[in-house]
Order: C-alpha cells, then sequence, then structure tokens
C-alpha cells in the first residue's frame, strides 16, 4: 500500500465563533471584543449564514457529530438568535442524531429563564467560564461575575436540565496559594459537573496583562498546585484524559476530542479557524476568516469571508497531528495516525528513535507518552519538531 491509499476522509465538526464580551478581561487573547451597544444579533446571523454557504463546499459533505459556540461570550446572545444558527445550520449540512452542541457561557451574563431557552434551542453541553470561587481573583482577573454568580449559574444550569456542563477553572493566579487553588477544585467537584478544564494562567503577548504583569505564584508552588489539584480531581472522579481536561465517565468533551484526533471542522464566525482533508488531492488546509466583528460581517456578505488559507506539507501535517493528539492521555493508534495523515507509520516510528525512552510507551499498535512525558509535552514536541521538520 502505497502512502497516497492510506488517507480518509475524517469525521466532521463545527465551531462557531461569536466574538463579544461584556468587557475585556486582561489576561485574555482571544478575539473577543467589547460589545458596547447592543448586538445586531440578525447583521452576525446572516454574515455566518453567507460564511458558511461560501464554506461548506470546502468539506467532504458529512454529518455533523458536534457544534461548539466559543467566544467571546456566545451567551450574550438570546437564546432565539442560537437556536437561529442551530437551525440555519441544519438546513445546509445534517446533524448528527446524536450531535453534541456545546455553548460557552458567562456567569454574569446569565439570568434565570436563559437556561432552559438554550436547552429548547437544541444546546445539550454548557461550559461555563467560572476562572474561580474566590472574589478578590476574580476582580484581580477583571471578570464580571463574582462567587455567588458563578454557584448560582451552576445551579440554573443543573435546574434547567444540563446534564453535561463542564466548568473552566484557572490556577496559577496572582495573589493565589495552593490552598487556595484546592479550595476551588473542592468547591467545583462539590457543585457537580461532569466535567472540569484546567488551565494555568498564563501570560499572553497583546493582553494587559503582558503590559502590566502582576506578581504571580513562584514555579514551585504553581507545580504543587497543580499537583494537588489534580489528585483531588482524581479522588473526585474526574478522569485527567487531556493535559487540562478531567471527566467523569464517559462525559469527555466530543467536540475537543475530535480536534485532538485530528478530525476536520467547518470554522464560522469572525476570525474562525477551519481544517478540511481533501483525499482527492491528498491535501490538509486550514483555512480562517476576518477577525474584526465589522469586517468580518461585511466580508462575509460579499461573499468573501475567508481571510487566509494555508495547504499543509507533509512534515506540518505529521506535526500538527502529533501536537493534538499527545494532548490525550492514552494518546493514539497508528492506524489513525495514517487514515488522519495520508503518511505510513514507519516515518512516525523512526521520528520516535530520537525520543527518550522514559517519555514514551509505543506498543506494537499504538503509541502515548509515559507520566514524565505527559508532564513536560512541550520537550517530547520539541524532538518530534526536530525529527520531523528539522530547522522549523
Ligand atoms: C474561550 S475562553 C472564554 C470563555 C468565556 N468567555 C469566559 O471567559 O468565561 C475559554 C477559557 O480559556 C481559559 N483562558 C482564557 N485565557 C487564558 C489564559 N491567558 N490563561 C489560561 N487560561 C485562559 C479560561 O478558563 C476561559 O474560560
Ligand atoms: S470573557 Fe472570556 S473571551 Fe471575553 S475577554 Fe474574558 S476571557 Fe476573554
Amino acid at each position: 500500500m502505497n502512502d497516497k491509499t492510506l488517507l480518509q476522509t475524517p469525521p466532521l465538526s463545527m465551531y462557531i465563533h461569536i466574538p463579544w464580551c461584556v468587557r475585556k478581561c486582561p489576561y485574555c487573547d482571544f478575539n473577543s471584543h467589547e460589545a458596547g451597544k447592543a448586538l445586531d444579533e440578525s447583521a452576525y446571523i446572516a454574515a455566518i449564514m453567507a460564511d458558511l454557504e461560501q464554506d461548506h463546499e470546502n468539506h467532504t459533505i458529512n454529518t455533523i457529530q458536534s457544534i461548539f459556540f466559543g467566544g467571546g461570550t456566545p451567551s450574550l446572545f438570546s437564546a432565539e438568535a442560537i437556536g437561529d444558527i442551530i437551525t440555519g445550520v441544519a438546513g445546509h449540512i445534517p446533524l448528527a442524531a446524536d450531535i453534541e452542541i456545546t455553548l460557552e457561557a458567562n456567569p454574569g451574563t446569565l439570568e434565570h429563564g436563559k437556561f432552559s431557552d438554550y436547552r429548547s434551542a437544541g444546546v445539550n453541553r454548557l461550559s461555563i467560564g467560572i476562572q474561580s470561587f474566590e472574589n478578590d481573583k476574580l476582580q484581580k482577573l477583571g471578570r464580571i461575575h463574582d462567587r455567588n454568580q458563578a454557584i448560582k449559574a451552576i445551579e440554573c444550569a443543573h435546574r434547567a436540565g444540563f446534564d453535561n456542563i463542564n466548568l473552566d477553572l484557572m490556577f496559577g493566579l496572582p495573589g493565589q496559594s495552593p490552598t487556595d487553588a484546592i479550595a476551588d477544585v473542592n468547591l467545583a467537584c462539590d457543585l457537580e459537573p461532569t466535567h472540569i478544564s484546567h488551565y494555568q494562567l498564563t501570560i499572553e503577548p497583546n493582553t494587559f496583562f503582558h503590559k502590566h504583569t502582576p506578581v504571580l505564584p513562584d514555579l514551585d508552588a504553581i507545580w504543587d498546585m497543580q499537583q494537588q489539584c489534580h489528585d483531588r480531581l482524581h479522588q473526585h472522579g474526574y478522569a485527567h484524559y487531556e493535559v487540562s481536561a478531567f471527566a467523569k465517565a464517559d462525559r469527555q468533551c466530543r467536540h475537543n476530542l475530535h480536534y485532538w484526533s485530528f478530525g476536520d471542522y467547518i470554522g464560522i464566525g469572525a476570525g474562525a479557524h477551519g481544517k478540511s482533508t481533501q483525499v482527492d488531492r491528498h491535501a490538509v488546509q486550514r483555512r480562517w476568516k476576518h477577525r474584526q466583528p465589522e469586517a468580518y460581517i461585511n466580508h462575509a456578505l460579499q461573499g468573501n469571508a475567508c481571510s487566509g488559507s494555508h495547504e499543509l506539507d507533509q512534515s506540518e501535517i505529521i506535526f500538527e497531528f502529533l501536537l493534538n493528539a499527545l494532548r490525550l492521555r492514552h494518546g493514539f493508534g497508528f492506524e489513525l495516525f495514517e487514515q488522519r495523515t495520508g503518511v505510513d507509520r514507519a516515518r512516525l516510528l523512526d521520528a520516535c528513535r530520537s525520543i527518550d525512552d522514559d517519555l514514551l510507551v509505543i506498543s506494537e499498535t499504538a503509541l502515548c507518552t509515559t507520566q514524565r512525558g505527559f508532564d513536560f509535552l512541550n520537550d517530547v514536541l520539541e524532538k518530534f519538531l526536530n525529527a520531523v521538520a528539522p530547522g522549523r
């Protein structure tokens, strides 16, 4: 069998970006803009529907497995608008019968009624941006909500019947001790979400925190809080299945699993990225949309939502696959590697020779990191990068 026969069309998902927030958080480098005056939902819906029409011919028509409304703050949009978008998408591409539809929601933008309305609109998974339950930490992060609103939002989500809820928490916050971080994790677990994403605060270029960096806990304290929080999550029954993700049994985020297993996705909305595999051309392409909301709306309505694209060369395909799939604690099978990259496993096994024995576990059929490799994933990836694309 030659390499060209290996590549297969992956399953398809959809990411929809909502680029507005009430206020820009000082640590955030996502494509998010202060909403200011009332949002023009209908102009944005018209633009993303035009975007979808322009984009979906780049993808092999396929049933959509998951939709993720990310932001920004998608919960600034009314349930009616979210419902219209879901219906509009379904009019273009069939949705899987068991589709997962996630909406990112900020406490502080969620009044009571909205939760059940989102459910009626078709959303079946909520991802709530808690970050911390401590008021002083929330203030330092510039969040618009407080501890009570955070707790209330989670309770309301349960009450509205959501049985699939993620909470985002951050650690390594200004003024945070390991005890504080553990208290956040304990309270999060007590509120019984099915999934917890636990991110270390990173200082990103082009953010307020980059210019005015607050005093952060030292690296030893951060390592300590991370290990103790992970132990606590484990004790509460959340399996650590990806670098920053913890889930109860069968509650892993299907949409993110799709990214991590190098699936294809249509990205619509301002600044959204997409990935498509074109088996007939033996090519993997990335495409992205205009970033600024106004420019995006104008371009999309004129038939030109896409602002750029890039066709990956073979070493980029291999490296990007690894960048995603090695984030998973259980790694990946060689068959999946071949189907998604179109590259024979021999090339991968060759690259593995330059990685230290204590970082990878290689079986007949699959590859994953050791605990040490998982803890130092960036080192593993750097070695792979040197092996598959020397000089990059
Ligand atoms: C797309 S963001 C936004 C979700 C939502 N707007 C919110 O802020 O609650 C998803 C998550 O990324 C995490 N995040 C954002 N910026 C981060 C940073 N600089 N360092 C670590 N985590 C970050 C936060 O936990 C956030 O909830
Ligand atoms: S609410 Fe979320 S997306 Fe908006 S600025 Fe804050 S972190 Fe970024």
